[in-house]
């Protein structure tokens, strides 16, 4: 019986996955990569950055740099993103400045570690980019906080993060020049319709494609609960989240297409400097400035699963996630 429920839900995952991914091939082949070209010198502005070590994030870190941004990079790898990104930030010069700090989103002590030094660092923060994420992750593993890995990676370490450092967001946005939140989900959290709230770990029955959909939309409930909470408290701070496209990265690592058939993905996918573009339109474009509570895709608002405007989801994935990262113990996180 186990097994028969088993494979009726990674079907259904299997087949939800194919059908939203013709209309996203037919996006992608059809329009093309709407770049940035309004972004100007940030002077010091300071941005935090999850998984800009390689891929889309990496290279939204290339350009921060250049734009002479001071960038603190968080890394489960801190050694090998430092050999990585030092030379860039060499390189791009002017008045950039780039530290690497340890970051291991499957550990909550290792994100209140890393907010703490942020807190206790005093520097202002002006972006907070939530870019890091795994897909697919193969076997139903929790992590020693009993979170599903891709939920504990994509959301929930997210999560304690946007709640510690949101007072500094806070005081570091102005009315003219809003501090900005940016989670980076996928259109993959329209494969699913809605959050499994019984089993939130998926526990029961494991799909690492379903637990990819559900962390994808989580951080997008999440999103416009807190661009809205964010709103009625008339704090300068704004709160999106995005898509960047379907590009050719090593989050498809857990995948047999792009094991098999990796030549020909990457001449068929977007690059990791299209992906970017979105990115650094929701974290920088004046154009985007004060949008709050929007799903962009291709560097434009763009909507998201209808699941995701359903305002008793948004509430109890917020309630939830409060409750799972004990986000009340924390003086901090008063939100
Ligand atoms: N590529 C696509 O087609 C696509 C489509 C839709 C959405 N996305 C989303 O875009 C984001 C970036 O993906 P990508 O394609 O650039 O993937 P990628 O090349 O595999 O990069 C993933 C990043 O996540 C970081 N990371 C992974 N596990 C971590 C952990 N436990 N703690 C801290 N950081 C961790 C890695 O940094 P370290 O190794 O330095 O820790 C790495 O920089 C993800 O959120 C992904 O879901 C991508």
């Amino acid at each position: 019986m186990a097994m028969l429920r088993s494979a009726a839900v990674l079907t259904r995952d299997n087949v939800a996955f194919l059908m939203e991914g013709v209309p996203i091939m037919y996006r992608e082949l059809l329009f093309p990569v709407k770049k940035n070209a309004d972004l100007v010198s940030q002077d010091g502005r300071v941005a935090v950055i999850t998984g800009g070590s390689r891929g889309i994030g990496l290279e939204a870190v290339k350009t921060m740099l250049k734009l002479n941004m001071h960038l603190i990079v968080g890394s489960s790898n801190p050694d090998k993103a430092s050999k990585t990104l030092q030379p860039l930030a060499t390189e791009a010069g002017g008045q950039c400045k780039l530290e690497v700090w340890p970051l291991d989103l499957t550990k909550q002590e290792s994100v209140r570690a890393f907010c703490q030094r942020f807190i206790d660092s005093g520097l202002p923060l002006h972006v907070l980019l939530c870019n890091a994420g795994i897909m697919f992750y193969p076997k139903h593993e929790l992590t020693e906080d009993g979170f599903e890995m891709q939920m504990a990676v994509n959301h929930l370490g997210h999560f304690t993060m946007q709640h510690m450092l949101y007072p500094r967001l806070r005081e570091s946005g102005t009315p003219e020049r809003k501090a900005r939140i940016v989670n980076v989900s996928s259109t993959a959290h329209n494969c699913c319709s809605g959050m499994n709230f019984d089993d939130i770990m998926l526990s029961k029955v494991y799909s690492p494609k379903g637990a990819y959909f559900q962390s994808k939309g989580a951080q997008i409930l999440c999103t416009k609960y807190l661009a809205n909470k964010a709103k009625d408290s008339e704090d300068n701070v704004t709160c999106c989240s995005l898509h960047p496209g379907v590009i050719y990265t090593d989050l498809y690592d857990y995948t047999t297409l792009y094991k098999m058939a990796s030549p020909v993905l990457k001449k068929l996918w977007k690059s990791p400097q299209d992906g970017a573009e979105t990115l650094l339109y929701a974290c920088l474009s004046p154009e985007s400035e004060g949008v709050t509570g929007a799903h962009f895709e291709n560097a434009a608002v763009y909507r998201s699963a209808r699941y995701t405007e359903d305002k008793q989801q948004q509430e109890k994935m917020w309630q939830l996630s409060r409750q799972l990262c004990k986000v009340d113990a924390f003086k901090e996180g008063e939100l």
